[in-house]
């Protein structure tokens, strides 16, 4: 995927955080997604939908773009402006109840957002695994700490984050809260290669949020954290259906 062709999209207005192009270019380039006709795919936790608007061009497939805090209004007029309003649908629903059919998505994708809802046990298993189709595909970039620094999120980034350092995990912890199931395959997670660029096109911006990482970004957010990438592939038919079980 050649990322300048979304450049005149990416502005501090539609960037939430670090590079989430940058973040799902890396996703897209290891695990290529190749839809059918008519596959739906869900961007969860899409922010403004730049990611959503890419998956669309990319893949062709159809996407539904879900957000909590950016309303389905606000985002359906900027994809109509970027003239995807056809191929994207707006949603605004919580990740912890969503309202999707099940078997919908032949894939999902989740940038810089899995992590504000899905770190605990079983979540995987009971909230995104009914709406994947049999052989689907999840593809999911969060920030998190260095695997040498597992669970030590609250001490060591408690300045930084707040409250809210309990998020970020590792590697092998999110490899675990993924979990078992006879419907998943293969789950693999790593500490991406994107995480000095993303993190410096962030910081370039003028957004208020950036101003903030800043101060933080050569004490803590280098040598503690990394992006984890999350790879999860569903399936083709469970062991029951095969008659295994
Ligand atoms: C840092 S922003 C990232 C947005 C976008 N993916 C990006 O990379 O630019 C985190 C996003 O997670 C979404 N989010 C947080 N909690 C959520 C939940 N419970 N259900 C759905 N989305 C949620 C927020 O609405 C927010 O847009």
């Amino acid at each position: 995927m050649n990322i300048d062709t979304y450049k005149p999209y990416i502005s501090a207005k539609t960037m939430m955080g670090p590079n989430s192009v940058r973040i799902l270019a890396e996703l897209l380039d290891k695990y290529p997604l190749r839809p059918a006709k008519d596959d739906t795919v869900l961007d969860l936790g899409c922010g403004t939908g730049l990611t959503s608007l890419i998956i669309a061009r990319e893949t062709g497939a159809k996407v539904f773009a879900n957000d909590l805090w950016v309303s389905a209004e606000e985002n359906g007029k900027r994809f109509a402006g970027w003239g995807v309003g056809e191929r994207i649908t707006p949603v605004c629903e919580d990740a912890n109840n969503l309202h999707f059919e099940r078997k919908q998505f032949c894939a999902l994708v989740s940038i810089d957002s899995y992590h504000y809802f899905a770190g605990k046990e079983d979540f995987f298993r009971e909230k995104i695994l009914p709406f994947m189709k049999d052989e689907g595909e999840v593809l999911i970039g969060i920030p998190g700490l260095k695997d040498a620094y597992s669970n030590r999120a609250e001490e060591l980034l408690s300045d930084w984050l707040g409250d809210d350092a309990y998020m970020f995990k590792s590697p092998k912890c999110w490899k675990e809260l993924i979990g078992d199931d006879e419907r998943i395959e293969m789950v693999q997670t790593w500490e991406m290669d994107c995480f000095s660029q993303a993190w410096e096109e962030w910081l370039a911006t003028d957004n208020e949020y950036a101003l903030g990482d800043r101060k933080y970004y050569e004490t803590l957010i280098k040598p503690y954290t990394c992006f984890v990438g999350i790879y999860v592939k569903i399936n083709r038919l469970s062991r029951k259906n095969q008659g295994i079980l």
